[in-house]
């Protein structure tokens, strides 16, 4: 028995390995449950007393010999780390394209920023609507055109339900739930019934200006729209307010701007006449005031709405609505350096 120890202690000194697989069998054969050293301490008591205290003690060498070794080779296969050599996080990453902002993006921002310099706050309301704030509080009759399937897309199931035409239906929210002085512009999409062509869309962008407090006159209308223009298109912009009618205002008017392109004199864009439409406006319609709860003879109030797609034409000079919504990025990438 002495013997075999002695080879067994002999045998662990010598080893040295490489692989992780090799040292595990090594640790099983020797103390696994079944393993050489394991079976040696079985034997043990089988042994002479009188041999019992030198082979103990060569026994109890050889397990601590073998328990260190293989420990200290199982530590040093944790400590490799495994390097990927295919890879390298000095070299420079792969440039992300800068993008640019959709021209209505950057026309809309502008407006925003005009009309926060006046002190106009921000709302927004649904584009799924209901008749009510749509037609009925902006005192169309129930005859009115916009009512018609033709021009409006209603909900088959429910025809109170409809995707609103304006964001006018904003202003109503705005009037139902806050108490004037109230000063906001409400930007969206809107939806109409409409061929698509290179002027007309069936979803398009609108904003829509409210402003009711105690003595607000056409006069301040004027100036408010006069101040857009010019800060918006430049300040020899002039303005012209043309007679015209809305349900929910009156009296109502129209706003051409002097042309972006000529300045005036004529040119194709504003078929030479020296003019460009760009929004309705008016005093807000009493009747209105009264369906939303407000007292008429206290408030008055001026509205206006406009196209942002139609105001992003006449900025960028772009001839055709329609690459608005193409977002073919040859085109978007102009704008890049727009503002
Ligand atoms: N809602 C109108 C439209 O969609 C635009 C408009 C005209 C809004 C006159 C107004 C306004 O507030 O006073 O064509």
């Amino acid at each position: 028995m002495i013997e075999k120890i002695r080879q067994l202690i002999a045998e662990v000194e010598a080893f040295n390995t490489d692989s992780p697989e090799v040292a595990e069998e090594m640790r099983v054969r020797l103390l696994g449950k079944k393993g050489e050293i394991t079976l040696l301490f079985g034997q043990f008591k089988e042994v002479a007393p009188q041999d019992k205290k030198a082979i103990g003690q060569e026994l109890n060498v050889l397990r601590d010999l073998a328990f260190n070794k293989l420990k200290e080779i199982q530590e040093k296969f944790k400590k490799t780390i495994k390097v990927d050599t295919s890879l390298d996080l000095t070299l420079p990453g792969d440039p992300m394209p800068i993008g640019s902002r959709h021209p209505v993006s950057l026309a809309r921002n502008q407006i925003f920023d005009i009309f926060g310099r006046l002190g106009f706050t921000v709302s927004t309301g649904p584009e799924i609507e209901d008749d009510w704030h749509v037609f009925s509080a902006l005192n169309f009759p129930p005859e009115h055109p916009a009512r018609d399937m033709q021009d409006t897309f209603f909900i088959e199931r429910n025809p109170d339900i409809l995707l609103r035409t304006h964001t006018s239906s904003v202003q109503v929210r705005v009037m139902e739930k806050q108490k004037p002085p109230i000063r906001t512009i409400c930007p969206g999409r809107v939806f109409r019934n409409e061929a698509i062509s290179a002027r007309s869309h069936c979803i398009f962008h609108q904003v829509e200006g409210l402003y009711i407090d105690k003595n607000v006159s056409f006069a301040d209308l004027k100036q408010t729209l006069l101040f857009f223009s010019k800060e918006m298109f430049g300040k020899d912009t002039q303005i012209r307010l043309r007679p015209s009618f809305f349900p929910f205002t009156e009296p109502s008017a129209e706003m051409d701007v002097s042309c972006t392109l000529c300045g005036g004199k004529g040119c194709n864009m504003c078929k030479h006449t020296g003019w460009l439409e760009i929004l309705g406006c008016g005093m807000v319609d009493p009747n209105v005031l009264e369906s939303v709860g407000i007292d008429s003879q206290e408030y008055t109030g001026f509205a206006f709405g406009m196209g942002i797609e139609r105001i992003a034409l006449l900025k960028f000079g772009i001839k055709d609505i329609r690459l608005l919504f193409e977002n073919d990025v040859r085109f978007l990438r102009q704008f890049t350096n727009a503002l």
